[in-house]
């Protein structure tokens, strides 16, 4: 296995550190081979080399380095987002531009409560917060169609456009069905997030989809539909009611922050993004954490999590069963360090960045 590592800005390079720790010692105790190479793709470079901080004007990342990026089994990514450069230059430039050209079109997001994580839903526990989200990746209004005219004078219109096409809601419905029927938890059931209320074009578009194949390829999962505002309200005041829910682009990227705060923050939360064919990227979910940088506090679970991930799924793509094993191990050993653990918060964990990606590796070799 061939992995491509990209720690980026910030504390990205500190955590991918730590989850490669994990890498090591499963892949010891399981005896298979990888091999790693890093990319130095970040701000600090993108700075380096001349970039405009205000507005891009070099590619952040080259056309080669993504023409090798495809030649990878998987790709471990940090984080991006750095202080000194306007906010969409590096996420255009490297996280949208991989997602795009490399035609990820999942982002999976496991959301689950592990036990001894404080979520601030009063009277939740872990068996109460256990659903997955499959967000549409490549579409929606991240596309970047639309545009604006009369800049800067009263007359300024801009339009952002939600492009949605049957193909690409159709492939993340049936990615979604097939992981509700993969799961098959008790629940059993695919809950589809939209506005159809509103959005009656690209809302429609998804719901047919959603119905035609569920009734046509999966007569015996649940379907199950809940408006992106209603959902935010279930997911705070019943969020064992969810299974997997599939939705389009932006209202993923909402609900899955949300989400992310009732299984316990940033500091654990880790997604997805996956061409089922072709090359995936697991990465945390937090950013880059300017302020904690360099500090050895930052909280690595969520980053070894993602290797976890990153292995369990590449696994399920190669139907390698010692892949899928490695990654359980890995999420294993961080349930048992997350034990003794005191927080979840940079800064308040009880321990050390590094000393917590010796005890996961620990815990794995002990295992
Ligand atoms: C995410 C992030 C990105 C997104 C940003 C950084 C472009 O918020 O992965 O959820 O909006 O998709
Ligand atoms: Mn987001």
């Amino acid at each position: 296995m061939r992995i491509a590592v990209i720690g980026g800005d910030g504390t990205g390079p500190e955590v991918v550190a730590e989850g490669l720790k994990s890498l090591t010692a499963v892949s010891k105790k399981l005896s298979f081979d990888y091999v790693l190479k890093n990319f130095d793709i970040s701000g600090d470079r993108y700075l380096a080399s001349g970039g405009d901080p205000n507005k891009q004007s070099i590619p952040v990342i080259d056309d080669d380095e993504i023409a090798e990026l495809r030649t990878f089994d998987a790709i471990y990514l940090g984080a991006v987002g750095h202080p000194k450069i306007a906010p969409g230059i590096l996420e255009k430039g490297v996280l949208l531009r991989l997602r795009f050209e490399l035609d990820q079109y999942i982002n999976l997001r496991p959301v689950r409560l592990y036990p001894n994580v404080p979520t601030p839903l009063k009277d939740k526990t872990s068996k109460d917060i256990d659903f997955i989200v499959v967000r549409e990746n490549t579409e929606g209004i991240y596309t970047g169609m639309g545009g604006v005219q009369y800049k800067g004078t009263p007359q300024e219109v801009s339009t952002q456009v939600n492009c949605t096409t049957r193909f690409g809601a159709e492939r993340a419905i049936r990615y979604a069905f097939d992981l509700t029927r993969r799961r098959n938890s008790p629940r059993r059931m695919l809950t589809l997030v939209h506005k159809t209320n509103v959005l009656t074009f690209a809302g429609d578009t998804w719901f047919r989809a959603f119905h035609e194949i569920g009734q046509r390829d999966y007569p015996e999962i649940k379907r199950d539909y809940n408006h992106v505002d209603a959902c935010c309200m279930w997911m705070i005041k019943n969020p064992e009611f969810y299974d997997v829910i599939v939705t389009d682009n932006i209202f993923g990227d909402i609900i899955t922050d949300l989400a992310a705060m009732i299984q316990g923050g940033l500091g654990v939360a880790a997604g997805g993004n996956i061409n089922p064919r072709g090359v995936s990227m697991y990465e945390p979910m937090g950013g880059s954490a300017p302020k904690y940088t360099g500090q050895n506090v930052i909280n690595p679970v969520a980053a070894i999590n993602a290797m976890s991930m990153l292995l369990s799924e590449t696994g399920n793509q190669k139907s390698d069963k010692k892949l899928i094993d490695a990654g359980n191990r890995i999420e294993q050993a961080v349930m048992s360090v997350i034990a003794k653990m005191q927080s979840q918060n940079a800064g308040k964990m009880g321990y050390a960045t590094t000393q917590i990606g010796d005890m996961v590796a620990e815990a794995i070799k002990k295992a």
